[in-house]
Protein backbone atom coordinates (compact mmCIF):
# COMPACT_ATOMS: atom_id res chain seq x y z
CA UNK A 1 0.00 0.00 0.00
CA UNK A 2 1.34 3.55 -0.87
CA UNK A 3 2.09 5.66 1.95
CA UNK A 4 -0.55 8.38 0.58
CA UNK A 5 -3.49 5.73 0.42
CA UNK A 6 -2.72 4.99 4.37
CA UNK A 7 -5.94 6.95 6.53
CA UNK A 8 -4.15 9.50 8.61
CA UNK A 9 -0.33 9.11 7.88
CA UNK A 10 1.47 12.33 8.16
CA UNK A 11 4.99 11.67 7.39
CA UNK A 12 6.20 14.77 5.53
CA UNK A 13 3.09 16.92 5.93
CA UNK A 14 4.36 20.74 5.93
CA UNK A 15 1.39 21.60 8.28
CA UNK A 16 2.56 19.54 10.70
CA UNK A 17 4.14 21.73 13.73
CA UNK A 18 7.84 20.90 13.56
CA UNK A 19 9.63 18.94 16.31
CA UNK A 20 11.15 21.29 19.51
CA UNK A 21 13.79 18.95 19.67
CA UNK A 22 16.58 20.73 17.79
CA UNK A 23 19.87 18.80 16.08
CA UNK A 24 21.32 19.03 19.14
CA UNK A 25 19.26 17.22 21.23
CA UNK A 26 18.40 14.21 19.30
CA UNK A 27 22.34 13.56 18.69
CA UNK A 28 22.54 13.86 22.63
CA UNK A 29 19.22 11.06 22.92
CA UNK A 30 21.12 8.55 20.25
CA UNK A 31 24.21 8.83 22.71
CA UNK A 32 22.36 8.19 25.19
CA UNK A 33 21.17 5.03 23.93
CA UNK A 34 24.16 4.06 22.32
CA UNK A 35 22.86 4.70 18.70
CA UNK A 36 25.53 4.74 16.32
CA UNK A 37 26.15 4.68 12.08
CA UNK A 38 26.33 0.90 12.77
CA UNK A 39 23.01 0.89 14.18
CA UNK A 40 21.72 2.69 11.33
CA UNK A 41 22.93 0.48 9.05
CA UNK A 42 21.99 -2.51 11.09
CA UNK A 43 18.15 -1.21 10.95
CA UNK A 44 18.52 -0.99 6.90
CA UNK A 45 19.74 -4.70 6.78
CA UNK A 46 16.43 -5.63 8.95
CA UNK A 47 14.43 -3.65 6.72
CA UNK A 48 15.38 -6.20 3.30
CA UNK A 49 14.53 -8.71 5.98
CA UNK A 50 11.55 -8.18 7.96
CA UNK A 51 9.46 -5.32 5.06
CA UNK A 52 7.83 -8.74 3.61
CA UNK A 53 6.45 -10.21 6.39
CA UNK A 54 4.94 -6.70 8.63
CA UNK A 55 1.88 -7.79 7.80
CA UNK A 56 2.96 -11.23 9.97
CA UNK A 57 4.21 -9.20 12.71
CA UNK A 58 1.15 -7.19 12.96
CA UNK A 59 -0.78 -10.48 13.46
CA UNK A 60 1.59 -10.84 15.94
CA UNK A 61 0.96 -7.46 17.97
CA UNK A 62 -2.33 -7.16 17.00
CA UNK A 63 -2.99 -10.73 18.39
CA UNK A 64 -1.25 -9.78 21.83
CA UNK A 65 -2.86 -6.52 21.75
CA UNK A 66 -6.15 -8.45 21.27
CA UNK A 67 -5.77 -10.99 24.01
CA UNK A 68 -5.52 -8.39 26.86
CA UNK A 69 -8.18 -6.32 28.02
CA UNK A 70 -6.63 -3.64 29.27
CA UNK A 71 -4.94 -2.80 26.47
CA UNK A 72 -7.69 -3.79 23.92
CA UNK A 73 -9.73 -1.36 26.23
CA UNK A 74 -7.61 1.54 24.20
CA UNK A 75 -9.68 0.86 21.10
CA UNK A 76 -12.54 -0.10 22.70
CA UNK A 77 -15.96 2.30 22.65
CA UNK A 78 -19.10 1.20 25.19
CA UNK A 79 -19.92 -0.78 22.15
CA UNK A 80 -16.87 -3.30 22.38
CA UNK A 81 -13.60 -3.10 20.37
CA UNK A 82 -13.83 -0.59 17.20
CA UNK A 83 -12.75 -2.87 13.96
CA UNK A 84 -12.26 0.54 12.22
CA UNK A 85 -10.18 1.78 14.09
CA UNK A 86 -8.18 -0.90 15.18
CA UNK A 87 -7.74 -1.63 11.17
CA UNK A 88 -6.83 2.13 10.57
CA UNK A 89 -4.51 2.26 12.84
CA UNK A 90 -3.00 -1.41 12.36
CA UNK A 91 -2.20 0.12 8.89
CA UNK A 92 0.21 3.54 10.14
CA UNK A 93 1.78 0.95 12.74
CA UNK A 94 2.63 -1.12 9.64
CA UNK A 95 4.06 1.92 7.97
CA UNK A 96 6.01 2.82 11.14
CA UNK A 97 7.96 -0.67 11.22
CA UNK A 98 8.96 0.63 6.98
CA UNK A 99 9.74 3.97 8.19
CA UNK A 100 12.02 3.17 11.33
CA UNK A 101 13.86 0.14 9.76
CA UNK A 102 14.36 2.97 6.94
CA UNK A 103 16.23 4.93 9.69
CA UNK A 104 15.75 8.19 7.84
CA UNK A 105 15.51 10.19 10.96
CA UNK A 106 14.84 13.70 9.01
CA UNK A 107 13.16 17.04 10.69
CA UNK A 108 10.17 15.47 8.75
CA UNK A 109 10.34 12.02 11.09
CA UNK A 110 10.84 13.97 14.05
CA UNK A 111 8.32 16.06 13.63
CA UNK A 112 5.95 13.00 12.93
CA UNK A 113 7.22 11.26 15.60
CA UNK A 114 6.18 14.00 17.73
CA UNK A 115 2.50 13.94 16.16
CA UNK A 116 2.75 10.05 16.99
CA UNK A 117 3.19 11.02 20.60
CA UNK A 118 0.03 13.46 20.80
CA UNK A 119 -1.95 10.77 19.08
CA UNK A 120 -1.26 8.33 22.70
CA UNK A 121 -2.27 10.97 24.88
CA UNK A 122 -3.45 14.28 23.96
CA UNK A 123 -5.57 14.31 20.57
CA UNK A 124 -6.05 10.55 20.84
CA UNK A 125 -9.06 9.31 18.30
CA UNK A 126 -9.85 12.89 16.58
CA UNK A 127 -7.90 11.11 13.64
CA UNK A 128 -9.62 8.14 12.99
CA UNK A 129 -13.05 10.19 14.41
CA UNK A 130 -13.39 7.56 17.13
CA UNK A 131 -16.06 8.32 19.76
CA UNK A 132 -16.13 6.83 23.02
CA UNK A 133 -12.96 5.73 23.60
CA UNK A 134 -10.49 5.99 26.27
CA UNK A 135 -8.81 9.42 25.24
CA UNK A 136 -5.42 8.21 26.47
CA UNK A 137 -3.41 5.16 25.99
CA UNK A 138 -2.06 4.89 29.91
CA UNK A 139 1.85 5.95 29.68
CA UNK A 140 2.45 2.46 31.89
CA UNK A 141 1.51 0.51 28.99
CA UNK A 142 3.59 2.65 26.55
CA UNK A 143 6.50 1.49 28.71
CA UNK A 144 5.82 -1.84 29.20
CA UNK A 145 4.75 -2.83 25.45
CA UNK A 146 8.78 -2.06 24.29
CA UNK A 147 9.46 -5.32 25.61
CA UNK A 148 7.46 -7.28 23.69
CA UNK A 149 7.51 -5.34 20.32
CA UNK A 150 11.22 -5.86 21.16
CA UNK A 151 11.43 -9.90 22.00
CA UNK A 152 8.69 -10.67 19.16
CA UNK A 153 10.14 -9.68 16.07
CA UNK A 154 13.25 -12.16 16.60
CA UNK A 155 12.18 -15.22 15.00
CA UNK A 156 11.66 -12.76 11.46
CA UNK A 157 15.63 -11.55 12.06
CA UNK A 158 16.22 -14.90 12.55
CA UNK A 159 15.13 -16.23 9.64
CA UNK A 160 17.10 -13.99 7.32
CA UNK A 161 20.52 -13.48 9.38
CA UNK A 162 23.59 -14.25 7.97
CA UNK A 163 23.95 -16.03 11.56
CA UNK A 164 23.42 -15.86 15.23
CA UNK A 165 25.41 -12.53 15.99
CA UNK A 166 23.72 -10.64 12.88
CA UNK A 167 20.59 -11.50 14.02
CA UNK A 168 21.56 -10.57 17.83
CA UNK A 169 23.40 -6.96 16.54
CA UNK A 170 20.20 -6.25 14.52
CA UNK A 171 17.78 -6.98 17.09
CA UNK A 172 19.55 -4.86 19.53
CA UNK A 173 19.66 -1.74 16.71
CA UNK A 174 16.25 -2.57 16.72
CA UNK A 175 15.36 -2.12 20.60
CA UNK A 176 17.82 1.05 20.21
CA UNK A 177 14.96 2.38 17.74
CA UNK A 178 11.95 1.39 19.32
CA UNK A 179 13.29 3.37 22.83
CA UNK A 180 14.39 6.25 20.10
CA UNK A 181 10.56 6.42 19.61
CA UNK A 182 9.38 6.49 22.95
CA UNK A 183 11.95 8.87 24.27
CA UNK A 184 10.62 11.10 21.79
CA UNK A 185 6.78 10.36 22.26
CA UNK A 186 7.25 10.64 26.14
CA UNK A 187 6.99 14.53 25.41
CA UNK A 188 3.43 14.10 24.90
CA UNK A 189 3.28 12.88 28.43
CA UNK A 190 5.20 14.66 30.18
CA UNK A 191 4.77 18.60 31.83
CA UNK A 192 6.41 21.27 30.10
CA UNK A 193 10.08 21.32 31.13
CA UNK A 194 10.54 17.96 31.87
CA UNK A 195 10.86 16.67 28.53
C1 LIG B 1 6.24 0.33 22.36
C2 LIG B 1 4.98 0.67 22.48
C3 LIG B 1 4.13 1.20 21.36
C4 LIG B 1 4.42 1.38 20.04
C5 LIG B 1 5.71 1.10 19.32
C6 LIG B 1 3.22 1.91 19.43
C7 LIG B 1 3.11 2.25 18.09
C8 LIG B 1 2.02 2.90 17.55
C9 LIG B 1 1.96 3.43 16.23
C10 LIG B 1 3.06 3.32 15.21
C11 LIG B 1 0.75 4.01 16.08
C12 LIG B 1 0.21 4.72 14.83
C13 LIG B 1 0.78 6.11 14.80
C14 LIG B 1 0.23 6.93 13.64
O1 LIG B 1 -0.89 7.47 13.78
O2 LIG B 1 0.90 7.01 12.61
C15 LIG B 1 0.04 3.86 17.30
C16 LIG B 1 -1.21 4.34 17.56
C17 LIG B 1 -1.96 3.92 18.62
N1 LIG B 1 -1.51 3.11 19.65
FE1 LIG B 1 0.38 2.66 20.04
N2 LIG B 1 2.25 2.02 20.36
C18 LIG B 1 2.76 1.58 21.54
C19 LIG B 1 2.07 1.46 22.71
C20 LIG B 1 0.70 1.43 22.78
C21 LIG B 1 -0.08 0.89 23.87
C22 LIG B 1 0.46 0.27 25.15
C23 LIG B 1 -1.37 1.04 23.52
C24 LIG B 1 -2.56 0.59 24.32
C25 LIG B 1 -3.19 -0.45 23.97
C26 LIG B 1 -1.41 1.70 22.25
C27 LIG B 1 -2.55 2.07 21.59
C28 LIG B 1 -2.57 2.85 20.47
C29 LIG B 1 -3.75 3.53 19.96
C30 LIG B 1 -5.14 3.49 20.57
C31 LIG B 1 -3.36 4.19 18.81
C32 LIG B 1 -4.21 5.10 17.96
C33 LIG B 1 -4.13 6.50 18.56
C34 LIG B 1 -5.02 7.51 17.82
O3 LIG B 1 -6.21 7.59 18.16
O4 LIG B 1 -4.52 8.19 16.89
N3 LIG B 1 -0.14 1.93 21.82
N4 LIG B 1 0.83 3.18 18.18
Amino acid sequence: MSETAIPGYRMGDSSLPASTVTAKDFANLKSALLLGEADIALLREARAIVGPHVEELLDVWYGFVGSHDFLLASFSTPAGPDGDYLARVRMRFGQWVRDILAADFSPEWLAYQAEVGRRHVVTKNETDGVHGAPPVVPFQFMIALIYPIYATIRPFLDSGARDAAHAEAMHQAWLKAVLLNMALWSQAYVQEGWF
